[in-house]
């Protein structure tokens, strides 16, 4: 007989940014352990899942998470003992209902998603088989491209930029490996030009620098340059990805380019601008380039850009179908960032990648500005098959463990891992 659960239990852990996050071992009654932890937004979607904090201000400044650990103690844990840890759909369903709200405010999506992930990786285990072969079966061979996020403003760093994540994109590199090292390489680069120019070359929470450029043309002026600098070819080799995150820098209807003094924009004035960059810089996907409430500029923006480039939806979506199977009827995007945490367990994400998929869409599997050591979502990447992820820059060990996963995974896949977008 497969293994059963045999015990759940959760603790406290801090993330890369030293805030409280959880973290949950599962045991199966043969001994299986699996340990999965869970990550945290600073650019939060207003419709994502709910990240239970205790909300005590005599302990980390209310960002604890006592009482979501409690729940898996207490609550989750008795529910799923004796469990099949491969029946994903139906412990993710048990624990959707022992929580009852349409959000996962009761026990917390911090909760529920790291019994979510446990499941999985003891599944995986038990049935002796690698995280991304267990939940992507025999396609899956895809390695991802990946966007690496080498200048941070907005919300993840007190840089010059308005525009929170400018990435390189090495489309054009031949395998993953490769991939890393063009993005690296271009990383120590840029860090070389930066440090030429006067700039500071402290990196922010994604690992990328954050100097205080002028302006958000400059960030792309310095990555075209870095990447030149580094041998590659711009557009070729490697491309621009953008996430504006532009909810963080919208107020009272006008899209506020403060740091940069590019003054208050309008969304048409805003498509306006990109479209003059995408014809100016490499850029081939813009995430976020508007407010996640602002549907109407979205429609505009996606008819404008959407022939051209990918059009990526992350806080306006937040990894639910509800809003994925909308944005698909409006075309108000043509792809979606798809993280975990925003929508609380495997089974719903995997859920929100097959509604992309009927649609033609694109999908990036993406990190979180707050992270762990934890490299679930490369395996995830692997068995989705998307051709794409985003877990930041080249440094910071939270980041490089999600890069350093995908090596082994492609040396272990060989001859028949397959590469690109
Ligand atoms: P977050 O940033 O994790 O702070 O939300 C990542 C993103 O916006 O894509
Ligand atoms: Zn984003």
């Amino acid at each position: 007989m497969f293994p059963r659960i045999q015990s759940i239990d959760a603790l406290e852990i801090l993330d890369s940014r030293g805030n409280p996050t959880v973290r949950v071992n599962l045991r199966l009654d043969d001994g299986t352990v699996a340990t999965a932890s869970v990550p945290s937004g600073a650019s939060t979607g207003e419709h994502e899942a709910v990240e239970l904090r205790d909300g005590d201000k005599k302990r980390y400044g209310g960002k604890g998470v006592l009482q979501a650990v409690a729940n898996v103690n207490d609550l989750i844990a008795p529910a799923l003992i004796g469990q099949d840890p491969r029946r994903q759909a139906q412990i993710d369903l048990l624990m959707i209902e022992l929580d009852g709200t349409p959000n996962k405010a009761k026990l917390g999506a911090n909760a529920i998603l790291g019994v979510s992930q446990a499941v999985a990786r003891a599944a995986a285990q038990a049935s002796g088989l690698p995280l991304y072969a267990y939940l992507g079966g025999a396609g899956a061979v895809h390695i991802p491209v990946p966007m690496m996020n080498v200048l941070n403003g907005g919300k993840h760093a007190d840089s010059g930029m308005d525009f929170q994540e400018f990435m390189i994109f090495p489309l054009g590199a031949p395998n993953f490996a490769e991939a890393l090292r063009f993005g690296a390489e271009t990383f120590h680069a840029l860090k070389k030009i930066l440090a030429e120019r006067g700039y500071a070359t402290s990196v922010g929470d994604e690992g990328g620098f954050a100097p205080q450029v002028k302006s958000n043309d400059e960030a792309c002026e310095l990555i075209v340059a870095a990447i030149e600098a580094a041998g590659f070819r711009p557009g070729k080799d490697i491309a621009i990805a953008l996430d504006l995150a532009a909810s963080s820098f919208y107020e009272n209807g006008k899209y506020r380019l403060t740091r940069s003094g590019q003054g208050d924009k309008s969304a048409s004035e805003m498509t306006a601008l990109l479209r003059q960059w995408v014809e100016k810089y490499p850029i081939v996907s813009i995430e976020d380039g508007l407010a996640e409430n602002d549907w109407e500029g979205f429609r505009e923006h996606t008819a404008v850009l959407g022939g051209k480039i990918q059009i990526v939806g992350d806080d306006n979506l937040v990894t639910n179908t509800k809003f994925i199977a909308r944005a698909i009827e409006e075309k108000s995007c043509n792809a979606a960032l798809i993280k975990l945490n925003q929508i609380g367990t495997v089974t719903e994400t995997v859920a929100a990648i097959h509604l992309c998929r009927k649609a033609g869409w694109g999908y990036v599997i993406s990190h979180r500005s707050g992270e762990t050591e934890d490299s679930f979502m490369a395996d995830f990447a692997v068995a989705m098959g998307g051709g794409q992820i985003k877990t930041g820059s080249a440094c910071r060990s939270e980041r490089i463990a999600k890069y350093n996963r995908l090596l082994e995974i492609e040396r272990e896949l060989g001859k028949a891992a397959v590469f690109g977008r």
